[in-house]
C-alpha cells in the first residue's frame, strides 16, 4: 500500500468484545452451541413505548436534520428524568443528544483535553477510554481498582494525581463501573467533589448502568454542589431500556460545556435522528415499570451467576452491587494451568469442548490490572447460564485440552504468576 495510514489509526485498539462476538458467531454458524456471556447487551426486547412512538415516528416522517443538540422536547424530557431519578439539577439546556454514550468520551476530550495533558483513568476500565485519550495526543494515567477494596476508586488516588502529575486535567469516573461491577458510593462522591471543586479538573462520570443498582439508588457526581460546571455525565437508552441498536444516549453538564459539546455534533454528526430522539423520550415518560421489571430479570440472573461461579474452586466474585456483569477473580485457576485469563475465556470458547461453548471476556482486554479475572455478563435465559456454570468445571478439569489449546496458542501462556489478593 503506498498511501500511509496514520501513526493514530495505526495504533488504535479496539473493545475486544466485538472481536469475541465474531468468534463466538463463526463458530455457532459451523455447528457449535454457545453460551454467549461476552458481550454487555440485553437480551430483552426494546421497551414497548419507544417501539410503539419510533414506529408513529416513521409514519409521521419524523425523518429529516434537527437541531445539533437534540429537539427541544427530548432535551427537557431528559432533564426532567435526570432530576426526578437522580436529583440533578437539569434544565433543557443542559442535556445533549447523541447516539449512544460512547461517542461523548470523544466529545469530553475534545472539550477539555490539550496535547500532553494527564487523564485519569481507574483500571480495569471501559476499552474505548484510551483511544480517545490518544485522539487528543494527551496521557492516560493509569490507577488501579482493588477487588478488596469493592473495586471503588481510592479518593487518595486522585489527591496524588493532582499533585504529582505534571498537566492534571481529566478523570474519568465510571460508576456503576464496567467490568467490575463496583459502585462508587454516595460519600467517595462527596469526597471527590469536594478535592476537585473550583480546580481546573474535568470529570467524565460515565453512569451507563445508573439503573443496574442492586442496593439503594444510583448516585451521580452531577448531584453534589458545583459538579455540574466541571462535569459531563453520560447517559444511555441500551442498557435501561434494551435500545442498543437504536443508538441513544445523553449528556448533562453546565449549558456552558453543553454548548461546547453541541459544536462538536455539529461537526460531525450534525445531529442524532429524530425518529430515534422520539422514541427515546417516550420511553423516559412512559417505559419505567417495564424498565425496572427488566432490571429486577437481570438481578436475579447476576445473582445466579454470582452465585454458581463462586462454588467453583478457585473462582472468587464480590458481592453483587450493580451491573449485568459478574468479574471473578480466577488468578489460582490461571496460575495452577499456566494460561492468561484472555487465554482461559477463548480456550472455554475454541477450545474446551468440540461441541459446546462458552463466550466471556479475560480481565486484561479492560487494561493490565483486569489480568487474573474474567468478565462474564449475564444476557442469556437463566437455563443457559447454569449450563455454562455447569460447563465450566469440567472444562478447566480437560487438562489434556488445554495444554494442546496453549500448543496452538502460544500467546496465552502465563509468563509470570497473577498475584493472589
Ligand atoms: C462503561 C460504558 N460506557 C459506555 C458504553 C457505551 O454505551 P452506548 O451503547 O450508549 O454507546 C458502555 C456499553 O457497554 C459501557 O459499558
Amino acid at each position: 500500500m503506498a498511501v500511509q495510514l496514520s501513526d493514530f489509526s495505526r495504533q488504535l485498539t479496539v473493545e475486544t468484545a466485538f472481536s469475541v462476538l465474531a468468534i463466538a458467531k463463526q463458530l455457532k454458524a459451523a455447528g457449535k452451541d454457545v453460551v454467549e456471556l461476552e458481550i454487555g447487551d440485553s437480551p430483552f426486547p426494546s421497551t414497548a413505548s419507544a417501539k410503539r412512538e419510533g414506529i408513529k415516528a416513521i409514519e409521521a416522517d419524523q425523518s429529516h436534520y434537527c437541531p445539533s443538540p437534540g429537539l427541544p422536547a427530548f432535551r427537557d424530557g431528559a432533564a426532567r428524568f435526570v432530576k426526578r431519578e437522580f436529583n440533578i439539577p437539569a434544565e433543557g439546556k443542559n442535556v445533549i443528544v447523541a447516539p449512544g454514550a460512547k461517542v461523548f468520551e470523544q466529545f469530553f476530550c475534545e472539550a477539555f483535553v490539550n496535547p500532553g495533558d494527564g487523564v485519569l483513568v481507574f483500571s480495569p476500565y471501559f476499552p474505548t477510554y484510551i483511544p480517545n485519550i490518544q485522539r487528543r495526543n494527551a496521557r492516560a494515567v493509569l490507577c488501579p481498582l482493588r477487588q478488596s477494596n469493592d473495586f471503588r476508586p481510592e479518593v487518595s488516588q486522585i489527591e496524588n494525581f493532582i499533585n504529582t502529575d505534571p498537566s492534571p486535567k481529566a478523570i474519568f469516573l465510571n460508576s456503576p463501573q464496567n467490568p467490575t461491577g463496583g459502585v462508587t458510593t454516595e460519600q467517595d462522591l462527596r469526597d471527590i467533589a469536594d478535592l476537585i471543586r473550583g480546580k481546573n479538573i474535568a470529570v467524565f462520570s460515565d453512569e451507563p448502568y445508573c439503573h443496574m443498582v442492586w442496593k439503594g439508588r444510583h448516585r451521580s457526581l452531577l448531584e453534589m454542589p458545583g459538579m455540574m460546571d466541571q462535569c459531563v455525565a453520560a447517559y444511555t437508552f441500551s442498557k435501561s431500556y434494551s435500545m442498543s441498536g437504536w443508538r441513544l444516549g445523553f449528556s448533562v453538564s453546565s449549558a456552558e460545556i453543553s454548548d461546547a459539546i453541541s459544536k462538536m455534533i455539529n461537526t460531525t454528526l450534525s445531529c442524532t435522528p429524530p425518529i430515534v430522539q422520539l422514541a427515546g423520550l417516550a420511553a423516559l415518560d412512559q417505559d419505567d415499570m417495564e424498565r425496572d421489571e427488566t432490571m429486577q430479570l437481570f438481578y436475579q440472573k447476576v445473582l445466579l451467576l454470582n452465585q454458581g461461579l463462586n462454588k467453583i474452586p478457585g473462582f472468587k466474585a464480590i458481592d453483587p452491587a450493580a451491573t449485568f456483569y459478574v468479574f471473578p477473580n480466577v488468578a489460582p485457576v490461571c496460575n495452577k494451568l499456566g494460561i492468561t485469563s484472555h487465554g482461559l475465556a477463548l480456550y472455554l470458547l475454541e477450545g474446551a469442548d468440540d461441541k459446546f461453548g462458552v463466550a466471556c471476556l479475560g480481565g486484561e482486554c479492560f487494561g493490565e490490572a483486569g489480568g487474573g479475572f474474567l468478565r462474564f455478563s449475564c444476557a442469556e435465559p437463566n437455563d443457559r447460564l447454569q449450563q455454562a456454570l455447569d460447563f465450566l468445571p469440567v472444562a478447566i478439569s480437560r487438562t489434556d485440552r488445554i495444554g494442546k489449546y496453549l500448543e496452538t496458542h502460544p500467546q496465552f501462556k502465563l509468563k509470570t504468576p497473577y498475584s493472589v489478593e
